[in-house]
């Protein structure tokens, strides 16, 4: 059962947050990962499958044979699988399909993307309280695994705490807090004090988050969390650009990141856009570098390999997987 009291979350993000990135986070000191958000009706168009030969868990789009949602064993205990929904009979199916293959479910309040509110998703639920509660209560009800849900702040304190009393009368068992409005952009100043004002007066455990921009160590994770008062803090930009924020002993250099990610991707057999995507967010303005420049022009995990002198371990894992049968769709004449 996920305890979510004193733990160092990474935050759900789209794209970023696939297995290997959630490894590469628990790995450095992560106590729990969120995935990226899966938007329900997508989920439930895929299969699952046991790989036997990365001993994963796939979920396979049945339309096009992408992968829609990728865990293993090694944090089976400690991945929250984010969902998009709108519809507590739908958000209940998929939930139903992973039930034994993660540790919790959380659902999106947050997102403020027109894809989202035009879908009556993500933060359109925070104005429609009864539905998001109706979402969260049938889930509660009727999950084994705890349920969580992720919200931004209201105009005021007060209304925050009256929204979050609200969805926690469901019985979720957390509920991570964004410190901005729906119409603030990530670089407007966090609202600390509207945390604050939530996690002193309510039960159940509160996880700040958004305070990325402050956090470039360690050590100010915790100055967040006092700032907050919250029970746990959640980090999603800090993570992307170096997801050694999570380690104790202290930042790692960005090519130890980058290599570190990398043999995740190539063990994990992660599609090459993804991964390229990931280190992309990573070196951000080094992009523009000739080294930069080299990377952008990779297609395949070997080439990007290659940059970070990585391609016996590349050409290895692929060779070995190969033999085994895997049908990779990604490797390109291992
Ligand atoms: C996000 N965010 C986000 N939130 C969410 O609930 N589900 C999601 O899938 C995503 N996707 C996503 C992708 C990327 C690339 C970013 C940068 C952000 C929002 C994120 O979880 C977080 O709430 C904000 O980024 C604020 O926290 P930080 O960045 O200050 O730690």
């Amino acid at each position: 059962m996920v305890i979510y009291e004193d733990k160092i979350i990474l935050a759900p993000m789209v794209r970023i947050g696939t297995l290997p990135m959630r490894l590469l986070a628990l790995r450095y000191g992560a106590d729990l990962v969120y995935s990226e958000e899966l938007i329900d009706w997508k989920f439930l168009r895929s299969k699952r499958t046991v790989n036997d030969i990365l001993h994963t868990v796939d979920y396979v789009d049945q339309t096009d044979g992408t992968i829609v949602f990728r865990t293993c064993n090694e944090e089976k205990e400690k991945v929250i699988l984010q969902l998009g929904t709108c519809d507590a009979g739908r958000a209940l199916k998929v939930a139903k399909l992973v039930e034994n293959d993660v540790a919790a479910i959380d659902i999106n309040m947050g997102c403020p993307k027109e894809f989202s509110i035009k879908g009556g998703m993500g933060v359109a639920l925070l104005a429609q309280p009864d539905k998001a509660y109706n979402i969260l209560k049938t889930l509660v009800d009727n999950l084994s695994i705890p349920v969580t849900c992720k919200i931004r702040i209201q105009e005021t304190p007060e209304k925050t705490l009256e929204l979050v009393e609200k969805l926690a009368s469901s019985g979720i068992s957390a509920i991570g807090i964004h410190g901005r409005t729906r119409d603030e952009r990530p670089q407007h100043a966090v609202h600390t004090d509207f945390i604050k004002h939530v996690s002193q007066r309510i039960s159940i455990p509160v996880i700040a988050n958004g305070g990325s921009k402050e956090i470039e160590k360690y050590g100010d994770i915790f100055k967040f969390k006092d700032l907050c008062g919250s029970s746990s803090v959640m980090l999603a930009r800090a993570a992307e650009w170096n997801c050694s924020i999570f380690r104790k002993e202290g930042l790692l250099p960005m090519d130890t990141v980058i290599k570190d990610y990398l043999k995740l991707a190539v063990d994990y057999d992660n599609s090459p856009s993804n991964t390229k995507y990931c280190i992309q967010n990573i070196l951000r303005e080094l992009q523009d570098t000739p080294r930069g420049r080299q990377f952008l022009d990779c297609q395949t995990l070997k080439q990007m390999c290659a940059i970070w002198d990585l391609e016996d371990y590349c050409f290895k894992k692929q060779s070995e997987y190969h033999n085994m049968g895997i049908a990779s769709r990604w490797q390109v004449n291992p």
